[in-house]
């Protein structure tokens, strides 16, 4: 038995197979639908129950608050209609809908920014033109490996594709970037995907929070906003653990001084480096730095929030941000999972 799924934003009617999920349906019907982790860990395929009831599968509270349940909101990548449904994505003006793209490209430079992370730039030889919104990413597979998703690091409309790869312990795709990765070596891409972009309509404040490589989809949202002529203040809290940590760090100081509009705050959670105790740098959680510089339950009404890293750090800045008054449409995360970490958290649901 199946049930029809309106999704209003496309003005389309697919058929879901009863125990089937409404995000897999949708993306076999060859619908653009947002969504990043199929997992239940990232809540970009939030939607609007309209009318009709689900079944949710397991999924994280990051993802879904309880609130948002109650107020009718689903994980398309988690729901299993009980009956005929009608969904909308929110704002569908505000979300990017480029044409995806399957692309072949070729590694043109591999730069180590850290000990354990690259800096990665591809040329785009069969398939382009990409157009994508500064903060999207793209699946990449290399060689024989499992595609996995980065963060593209240039704005939309520069040459050649950048991404920051990290090694993460025990993964395979990152080990193989890091050592064997070679120039000349080919590249395969599929994207955009995210809904954590830059909205360049937004006249309001922008603060953008990032933990390792959620640096890469952070400048790009600066240095697009600074394309698109968005002068309102623009503060990118940028955290790490140590000094080592760090990268590009020229790259943001040049940023925030040829634009009177963006501050840089780097904020170091281990004062420690080797032993010597490090001088010029704010301390502490990145999210402590921003509770300090906003101190009022409004200190950010009006202001657009982008945050990317790890989900721990995603999530607590997500949380402070909006009891500082980010309104929740205006809170665009991407946490950076692991294969691991969305095991763990199905395993857990
Ligand atoms: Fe559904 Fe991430 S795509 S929660």
């Amino acid at each position: 038995m199946g049930f029809k799924v309106t999704i209003t934003n496309v003005g389309q009617t697919i058929e879901v197979d009863e125990g089937d999920l409404i995000l897999d349906a949708a993306i076999l019907a060859g619908i653009d639908f947002p969504s990043s982790c199929q997992s239940g860990n990232c809540g970009t395929c939030k939607v609007e129950l309209i009318s009709g009831e689900v079944d949710l599968e397991p999924y994280s509270e990051f993802a879904l608050e309880d609130d948002e349940r109650a107020d009718g909101y689903i994980l398309a990548c988690r729901a299993l209609p009980r009956g005929d449904c009608e969904i909308a994505w929110e704002d569908p003006d505000e979300v990017a809908a480029h044409q995806r793209r399957y692309l072949t490209c070729r590694v043109a430079e591999i730069t180590k920014l850290t000990d354990d992370t690259c800096r990665l730039l591809l040329k785009v030889e069969i398939g382009g033109q990409l157009i994508f919104s500064a903060g999207q990413y793209m699946s990449l597979t290399f060689a024989d490996l499992p595609p996995r998703d980065f963060s593209m690091a240039n704005g939309p409309y520069v040459e050649p594709l950048e991404f920051h790869v990290r090694h993460i312990d025990g993964g395979v795709v990152s080990r193989y970037v890091i050592e064997e990765l070679k120039v000349g070596d080919v590249v395969q891409a599929e994207g955009p995907f995210g809904v954590s972009h830059l909205r360049n309509q937004h006249r309001g404040p922008i603060i953008v929070i990032a933990g390792s490589t959620g640096l890469a989809p952070a400048i790009s949202i600066i240095e697009s906003a600074i394309d698109y002529e968005m002068t309102q203040p623009i503060r990118l809290y940028y955290g790490a653990r140590t000094e080592d940590d760090f990268y590009d760090i020229e790259r943001l100081e040049e940023l925030a001084r040829d634009h009177e509009n963006v501050t840089v705050d780097l904020v170091l959670s281990s004062p420690i480096a080797n032993g010597t105790p490090v001088d010029g740098r704010r301390f502490g959680m990145v999210t402590d730095a921003v509770a300090e510089d906003y101190a009022g339950p409004q200190a950010l009404d009006g202001a657009k929030a982008y945050v990317a890293g790890p989900p721990a750090m995603v999530e607590a800045a997500v949380r402070l941000v909006q009891q500082r008054g980010v309104r929740r449409r205006d809170c665009h995360a991407d946490a950076f999972y692991t294969e691991a970490e969305k095991a763990a958290v199905d395993k857990a649901g």
